[in-house]
């Protein structure tokens, strides 16, 4: 394996069959990385913040020699802006459709929630992360159009509640209608929501000019600056006619950093704080620093190394030095520190080397995949400005461990590939049950209690990896185990697989470092079984008690559209339940 991959990252999906199209040619490093506005409350409601936010479609120039593009943004703005919300205090955000009655881009009416009778703009917020009321979590079917004429059948609330009881962290909200998520985000419906906490400032972390939010994206974009994403498959006389060729995943061959192709960073030669999410539709990021040579366009020795503070859901609990590179999966997000102080006066290149499929070696087999070696350019400054007066701290945070022992529940829960009715591709989440997968209709099929504690084993038998997300809590990594997917998988299809521990093949591998805190999005890997534990509730002083439907899914949005997406619900407590000691630990 190569230095990139560190035994750590599986394998990145393959690419969409039927993209030929190449964006324009365009210089790279000339415009400089935005910073996403800051979004300011439209008044009160009962007492605390409230906020508007309107999606619009709007024309900007993400590049200085493209024509501008039209996208959709909310605010008008893509990536749209910031909500910055203190720990402790909840909100109130209305989210409005402003949307065209036409869709920006091909909307393919043969999967699961599109459809004749279902309108194509279509909307609905997620809050990527938060620790959330079930009617303001966004869910897919919760949908509504402009104006809210229309609405979904889980449709419950305009205006949705934040409860913000969860630790400091990165979360972001997206779109998440059911069917066309892949084609909303990509049209530009995505922005960061802070939470920040009391504990934060006291932490003297680079902040304001030197704390900047970095969004991650992939978008391949036509000659007339338009954004190009691959149509379905053809319609013929309204009956579906799908090329089953396509591999449901996109990848652009341009680098946007909020909302900017290929851009420049100018910044100051002292310590940074970058708040980094990977959010295209279907690239991994797996990211280290260079010294670049911009005349001659050579790379040369590894610039500053990344510290990172934080992962999804909060800080760690130490600081993590990235020996190499630093993986981010979709929708992952990572608080990092980079020190710029050694490098007075240069150019230094984010390079991207995620593994392409089946080899496991960056850039090797380039049909497969769709490489993206280059992000952004930092620019470092001459001379010093004022002394750097922040720092790393030793000790970040507490992270009170979720204790396996007090499991009441593990799932087994395959990642499995089958095929839809017009024998394409479509991937699926299924249980011990059903291991050949459930559609997203299907019944519920994980429902933890309220308070209490779940381990949810990720057994991936296909050949990619897929970034698991849950909505509503704030899961920990327990690590993964190498499995026989063979003879899972002849099992599975026979109708005979037995329980998981008969095919594990080695011991269980702790996560890697950067891993050991909250995560709301984790990599199972081809042939590993991914143990999360997740605490359904209240914990520690941390996050509050919800029951209600929420989704679980892979994020690649391609296919999340494509079924790989589930409901699960977290019961209320009845009584006479007893959770300690729970029934695992007595045996
Ligand atoms: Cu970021 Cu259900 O999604
Ligand atoms: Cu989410
Ligand atoms: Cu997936």
């Amino acid at each position: 394996l190569s230095e990139a991959s560190n035994g750590a990252i599986g394998n990145v999906p393959t690419q969409v069959a039927d993209v030929n199209q190449t964006s324009p040619e365009l210089e790279k490093w000339v415009d400089e990385v935005p910073r996403p506005s800051v979004l300011k409350p439209d008044g009160r409601k009962k007492g605390k913040s409230y906020y508007e936010v309107d999606m619009r479609q709007v024309e900007q120039q993400l590049h200085r020699d493209l024509p501008p593009t039209t996208v959709w943004g909310y605010e008008g703005q893509y990536p749209g802006p910031t909500i910055e919300t203190k720990r402790g205090e909840d909100v109130y955000v209305k989210w409005k459709n402003n949307l065209p009655e036409e869709h920006l881009l091909p909307v393919d009416e043969t999967l699961h929630g599109t459809g004749p009778d279902v309108p194509d703009v279509r909307t609905v917020t997620h809050l990527h992360g938060a620790n959330v009321e079930p009617e303001s979590d966004g869910g897919p079917e919760a949908w509504f159009t402009q104006n809210f004429e229309e609405v979904g059948p889980t449709f419950e609330k305009k205006t949705y509640w934040y409860a913000n009881e969860q630790p400091s962290t990165s979360l972001w909200y997206h779109d998440h209608a059911l069917g066309i998520t892949r084609l909303n985000v990509y049209a530009g419906l995505a922005g960061f929501y802070f939470i920040r906490g009391k504990h934060e400032r006291a932490l003297d972390l680079p902040d304001g000019k030197y704390e900047i939010p970095l969004v991650f994206q992939d978008r391949t974009f036509n000659d007339d600056g338009s954004l190009f994403y691959p149509s379905g498959p053809d319609e013929d006389e309204g009956e579906p006619n799908p090329d089953p060729s396509v591999v449901p995943e996109f990848f652009g061959d341009t680098s946007v950093v909020n909302g900017k192709a290929w851009p420049r960073l100018t910044v100051k030669p002292r310590k940074y704080r970058f708040r980094m999410l990977a959010g295209g539709n279907s690239r991994f990021f797996n990211l280290k620093l260079f010294q670049y040579d911009e005349e001659t366009q050579t790379i040369g020795d590894p610039g500053p190394t990344m510290t990172q503070i934080g992962s999804d859901g909060g800080f760690l609990e130490k600081p993590v030095e990235i020996s190499d590179r630093l993986l981010l999966g979709p929708a992952f997000r990572a608080d990092i520190i980079i020190d710029f102080s050694e490098y007075e006066g240069q150019s230094l290149l984010l390079h991207n080397n995620a593994p392409s499929p089946f080899s496991g070696v960056a850039g090797e087999d380039p049909d497969d995949v769709q490489p993206l070696p280059e992000i952004m350019l930092f620019d470092v400054q001459e001379k010093g400005c004022k002394r750097d007066k922040s720092c790393i701290p030793k000790r970040l945070a507490r992270v009170p461990e979720i204790n396996p022992d007090n499991a009441v529940e593990e799932r087994e829960l395959p990642l499995v590939e089958g095929v839809d009715e017009y024998d394409r591709l479509k991937l699926l989440l299924g249980t011990r049950e059903s291991p050949n997968g459930l559609n997203w209709d299907a019944p519920i099929t994980e429902d933890p209690k309220v308070g209490t504690t779940e381990i949810w084993d990720l057994i991936n038998t296909t050949v990619d990896t897929h970034p698991i997300h849950l909505h509503l809590v704030q899961f920990q990594v327990l690590g993964r185990r190498p499995f026989n997917v063979d003879q899972y998988n002849a099992d599975r299809e026979s109708g005979s697989v037995g329980p998981i521990s008969d095919y594990c093949t080695g011991e269980l591998e702790p996560p890697a470092a950067n891993n050991r805190g909250w995560k709301d999005t984790i990599d199972a890997d081809p042939g590993y079984v991914t143990q999360v534990i997740a605490h359904f509730g209240k914990f520690k002083g941390l996050f509050k008690d919800f029951t209600g439907e929420y989704p679980w899914h892979c994020h690649i949005l391609e296919h999340e559209d494509h079924e790989m997406m589930r409901p699960y619900e977290v019961l209320p407590r009845e009584d006479g339940d007893n959770l300690f000691p729970n029934p695992l630990v007595a045996k």
